[in-house]
């Protein structure tokens, strides 16, 4: 969502504030903007659109110096898209962008109008930038700390003071900030993406605390305006990471790294061929105490969690349900302390899940979290954390995050299993070796995209399709669906595929599109009657099934099989195979897709 970007040093900031921004566009955004102090007067420079816009705009300052400024890319929520709701926004002294969401901006405009202040804008963030001008005398501390208490919501906000010239404030309660002085002068930012080109070394600013940068340092204080020293954290990617690297986009750029991501995440957390979390600090006691685990998240880490529900149940026996985080909070969650809640987050600020976490917590849960970006509000929240090593992920749809999920799930169904005794130590020997080898298999089912991308093309001009499939696959389907919808805008549904003719098989007629996932042995027999149902309606077939099967050529239009794997790591591949359906079918239909219209890539709001 919103992008943020803050910096105060002695190089020229409109150039840091636009090269941050254009770092920060995978968030998802509609609108930019920037304000930067020119002598001690603030400039501002917005544009609906692209960065770039934003970049053409500026470029009739680039005579103009500036040390110090501030920047915003905007996922519009109150106020349509216009320049006038664009970041940053003015109220008297005071020029402030923010992301998050002021709940209770409706009765502070009241209190405001009462006063006779008006603002020009529709937007929550004008009315939080007239609270803080309206609680501003001299002293910028002071008016943040009054303005806050009367806040109610999410936010990140950075605050100029026109009469404070070359110093950015900065607050957050919810929404992430992350900060770094260096020696070219002090940086903060929504994330360490925008981060990186200046260090490798950063903190995350610390809830209800502010941030005083100037180019020389960065002030942390409290509430109660006590110094507070933060908690440095290094990141071990750099800018290459963040960067296309010679692919046409990110995601198909991240679709080819998962076998280093794969393997970043699962070798270090194995010893002697057992799955093993004494690194990350987890001990065998959170999975002996427990009966029960609760599994939340939302999209595809939701559906990272219902093969982690299949691993888990199959090995351990203990009865584990996927919730979405959004739906958590409003179904009155059974939770004590042999609950183990444990919530799957790529970027570790999604607010549902966020929220579904801290329910837990309060509720005397247990919790871990698995998470991608280090000292995320939802890792450093729960009581434990297994870090994926994925690296950044900057397409918005999500490919990488969301295989190292699945390998973080199959290690602690491992682990589990070995506490609870539930299977041989043999058996858990012999899964983790095979779990070891995921990164050669999914290397090896890279080169499959030669034979995909001519059967993506088919899908050019479909309005609408199916996924079907039956236990992990079922689960792979609304994964595969959630892909195809986000990157293609093609309609379609995921089906548990012996539930399709229960209603839905009316909506398949001739060359309508069904996309079966047949690559497990138990139910493929079961699989094929789907099919044939499907088949016999005029459906256009295209089968994903594993190494061996026996498929009869009338069956299906298109037939992709696997590279030879246990059925229980065939999420892997399938995976593979359903990522690049989506990208393919994006780009015949001529997509961006690193930026599908409507979505961000971290969703801080509820
Ligand atoms: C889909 C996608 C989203 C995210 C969801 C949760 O490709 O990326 O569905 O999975 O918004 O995001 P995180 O994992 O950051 O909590």
């Amino acid at each position: 969502m919103c992008g943020i970007i803050g910096f105060t040093g002695n190089i020229d900031a409109k150039e840091v504030l636009l090269q941050g921004l254009k770092a920060l566009e995978y968030r998802g955004y509609d609108s930019a903007g920037i304000s930067f102090f020119t002598d001690d007067k603030i400039t501002t420079v917005k544009a609906v659109g692209k960065v770039s816009d934003l970049e053409g705009k500026a470029a009739l300052f680039s005579n103009t110096s500036t040390k110090c400024g501030i920047g915003h890319t905007r996922w519009a929520t109150h106020g349509g898209v216009t320049e006038t709701n664009c970041h940053p926004h003015k109220s008297g002294r005071v020029t402030l962008i923010h992301n998050g969401i002021i709940e209770n901006y409706k009765e502070l405009a009241e209190e405001l109008a009462e006063k006779g202040k008006q603002p020009i804008s529709q937007t929550d963030t004008e009315i939080a930038a007239m609270v803080i001008d309206d609680c501003y005398k001299s002293n910028p501390l002071k008016a943040i700390r009054k303005a806050v208490k009367k806040l109610q919501g999410a936010y990140a906000f950075l605050i100029m003071f026109e009469d404070h010239p070359g110093s950015i404030y900065a607050i957050r309660n919810g929404s992430p900030l992350v900060a770094t002085a260096t020696k070219e002068g002090s940086v903060i930012a929504s994330d360490m993406v925008a981060l990186i080109k200046y260090s490798k070394d950063y903190f995350v600013l610390p809830e209800h605390h502010i941030a005083q940068l100037t180019s020389k340092s960065i002030k942390i204080t409290d509430l109660d305006q006590n110094e507070v020293e933060p908690d440095m954290l290094h990141v071990n990617w750099d800018m290459a990471a963040a960067r296309k690297g010679g692919y046409d986009y990110f995601m198909l750029k991240e679709i080819h790294e998962q076998p280093e991501a794969l393997r970043n995440t699962i070798s270090p957390r194995i010893k002697n061929n057992m799955p093993d979390f004494a690194a990350d600090a987890i001990p065998d006691s959170l999975f002996s105490d427990l009966n029960r685990i609760i599994i939340t998240a939302c999209g595809t880490a939701m559906h990272a969690g219902l093969i982690g529900k299949n691993m888990i149940e199959t090995l351990t026996r203990v009865p584990v349900s996927v919730d979405i985080a959004s739906e958590f909070r409003y179904q009155n969650p059974i939770l004590d302390k042999r609950t183990l809640v444990i919530t799957i987050s790529q970027s570790g600020e999604t607010a549902d899940t966020l929220a579904a976490l801290r329910l837990a917590r309060e509720n005397g849960a247990r919790t871990l979290s698995i998470v991608n970006v280090k000292g995320s509000s939802i890792a450093r929240e729960s009581e434990y954390v297994l870090y994926t090593h994925a690296g950044p992920e900057i397409a918005v749809a999500s490919t990488k995050a969301y295989t190292v999920q699945l390998a973080v799930m199959y290690l602690i169904a491992f682990r589990f299993a070995f506490v609870k005794g539930t299977i041989s130590n043999n058996e858990i020997v012999k899964l983790t070796k095979e779990l070891e080898k995921i990164p050669g298999f999914v290397n090896e089912i890279l080169s499959c995209d030669t034979s995909i991308e001519p059967i993506s093309k088919k899908l050019l001009k479909t309005e609408s399709l199916f996924f079907i499939g039956r236990g992990l696959d079922y689960a792979l389907s609304c994964e595969g669906s959630i892909k195809l919808k986000e990157v293609s805008y093609i309609h379609s549904e995921a089906y548990a595929a012996g539930e399709l003719k229960h209603g839905t098989i009316s909506l398949i007629t001739d060359n309508v599109p069904v996309i079966a996932l047949a690559t497990q042995e138990n139910v493929f027999a079961k699989m094929i009657s789907n099919i044939r149902e499907v088949r016999s309606r005029g459906a256009m077939v295209i089968m994903i099934a594993g190494a061996d099967a026996q498929v009869d050529a009338s069956l299906c239009d298109h037939l992709i099989t696997l590279p030879p794997i246990d059925d229980a790591f065939a999420p892997f591949g399938a995976a593979i195979i359903l990522q690049y359906i989506a990208y393919y079918t994006a780009i015949a239909r001529g997509l961006n897709v690193d930026q599908p219209r409507n979505l961000a890539k971290s969703v801080t709001v509820e």
